[in-house]
């Protein structure tokens, strides 16, 4: 993959990944907002050391400090906190653990004491009373063990703690922010997940590293308002001038015939790795748009167990291919339905029993090679090349194979898979036509303005 295919994923996903990254900061967001409000207070307690000497000397500073650092031990000892659950009241010394802590600030005599709790006011109180009951305990414990008391250590309450006006946690900003990093992360996940195991033909580049001709895209045609899906078929004959469906057929048909007239290919196989990839209706189409440039087209539906190429012309398919093995090859012309001035179409005819023993018939080859000699070009709509024989059968009645992929719908894989079989089958391969393409990519490329016709807004 090169840089440019990263960008063209980037830029595939982009709303996507930007969406999720939005869902997951909103649902931070809101789970925040739900979220206890904890407020934090703080007292400062500052200890003076006894003084030796008018002068204090560096480790008298020293001492102070690793004294300050005792102290601030002290200020959570049970002791001290029990007193302050007496006086508080409705609180027990477990609770006041959780909820204070004391550290002394480096490099300093100050002691810090942090109370927290869901109520500002209160965490300020719980805060105070801790720090308030302080001094009263170290004196007692000094006193305890001396009697001099000049030679005390004083401690004091430097600042009292004030309400706080915004809670330490939850942290809506922090939160949020998290929230969309983690949605980034899993929508970029999830991203190189999807593309990792997608492994459907998408656009041009996907056919053109396969190293074979690329004939172009096809759009994918809206079914018209109140028109039956099933029975529906995108036919440029039923298109109106100028329609978008009809210039990208138009462009594949200029490509074809480039490759036809330099391969001189006259019998053209249409197939596609798998079924309803749009065969027939390329097939059709194409035959058509060959016809536009008045070469005499011959449309042989080829598709034994399927037949489709009459429900594009509205021809009936009482007779058709298979009913010519009944016949002399004189006889052929009588079986060939004439829906234009130059184009031709040849039914499946009613669906036989045997498609494999017909198709490797010597008559299969009479009737193909009598056929052919009547039009310029034969094009014949065929089954998938994957999983049944009839495709490679046909192989050896062609002059050469035009291949169908179906955008999102045929696999690479397969893709790969068919041009090796036609490979193995020695017959020229003219190309892949992209089918189905999304108006977005089908445009990139600047199909629809090639032969200057207006391009309509979509329907
Ligand atoms: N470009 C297109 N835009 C819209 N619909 C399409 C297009 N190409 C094909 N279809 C629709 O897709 C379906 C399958 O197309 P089609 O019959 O041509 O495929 P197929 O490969 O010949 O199928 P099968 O393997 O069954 O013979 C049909 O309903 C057809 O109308
Ligand atoms: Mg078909």
């Amino acid at each position: 993959m090169t840089l440019r295919d990263y960008l063209k994923i980037a830029r595939r996903w982009a709303l996507i990944v930007v969406l999720g990254c939005v869902l997951s900061g909103g649902a931070a967001y809101l789970l925040t907002a739900r979220m206890d409000r904890v407020y934090q207070a703080r007292a400062v307690i500052l200890v003076n050391q006894r003084e030796n000497q008018a002068a204090p000397s560096l480790q008298d500073i020293q001492g102070s400090q690793s004294l300050t650092r005792t102290y601030a031990e002290l200020v959570t000892t049970s002791n001290n906190l029990e007193r302050a659950a007496g006086i508080l009241g409705n609180t027990s010394l477990k609770t006041l653990q959780k909820k204070v802590s004391a550290g002394a600030i480096p490099e300093t005599q100050l002691i810090e004491v942090l109370a927290e709790d869901r109520n500002a006011d209160r965490a300020a109180l719980i805060a105070n009373t801790v720090a308030g009951l302080f001094p009263g305990y170290v004196e007692e414990a000094q006193l305890a063990g001396s009697e001099a008391r000049t030679a005390l250590n004083t401690v004091f309450v430097a600042e009292n703690a004030l309400p706080p006006e915004d809670p330490i946690r939850p942290n809506v900003k922090v939160n949020v922010i998290l929230g969309l990093i983690l949605g980034l992360m899993v929508m970029v996940a999830a991203v190189a997940l999807i593309e990792y195991f997608d492994d459907g033909v998408k656009e041009r580049e996907d056919i053109e590293r396969m190293a074979v001709p690329y004939l172009g895209s096809v759009l994918l045609a809206d079914v018209p308002k109140g028109a039956d899906k099933r029975e529906w078929v995108p036919s440029i004959l039923a298109a109106e001038p100028g329609d978008d469906l009809i210039e990208s057929y138009r462009q594949v048909q200029a490509s074809l015939a480039f490759g036809l007239m330099a391969s001189d290919v006259r019998v053209l196989l249409v197939t596609s790795p798998g079924q309803g990839e749009g065969k027939s209706t390329t097939a059709a189409n194409l035959a058509e748009a060959l016809a536009e440039s008045s070469r005499r087209v011959l449309l042989i539906d080829g598709d034994l167990r399927k037949p489709d190429a009459h429900r594009y012309f509205s021809l009936p398919n009482s007779s058709g291919l298979t009913s010519t093995f009944l016949v002399d090859p004189q006889a052929l012309p009588a079986f060939v339905n004439h829906v234009g001035e130059s184009l031709a179409v040849l039914t499946g005819g009613p669906v036989a029993p045997n498609p494999t023993e017909l198709l490797s018939s010597r008559k299969m080859k009479a009737t193909i090679d009598a056929l052919a000699q009547l039009y310029d070009i034969v094009v014949i709509d065929c089954p998938p090349m994957l999983g049944l024989a009839d495709a490679s059968l046909w192989m050896p009645l062609v002059d050469g194979v035009l291949l169908v992929a179906r955008q999102g719908k045929t696999r690479r894989s397969a893709l790969e898979d068919t041009i090796a079989a036609v490979r193995a089958g020695r017959k020229p391969l003219l190309g892949v036509v992209l089918n189905g393409s999304d108006r977005k990519r089908h445009f990139r490329y600047g199909y629809g303005y090639a032969y200057g016709y207006a391009r309509r807004s979509p329907q």
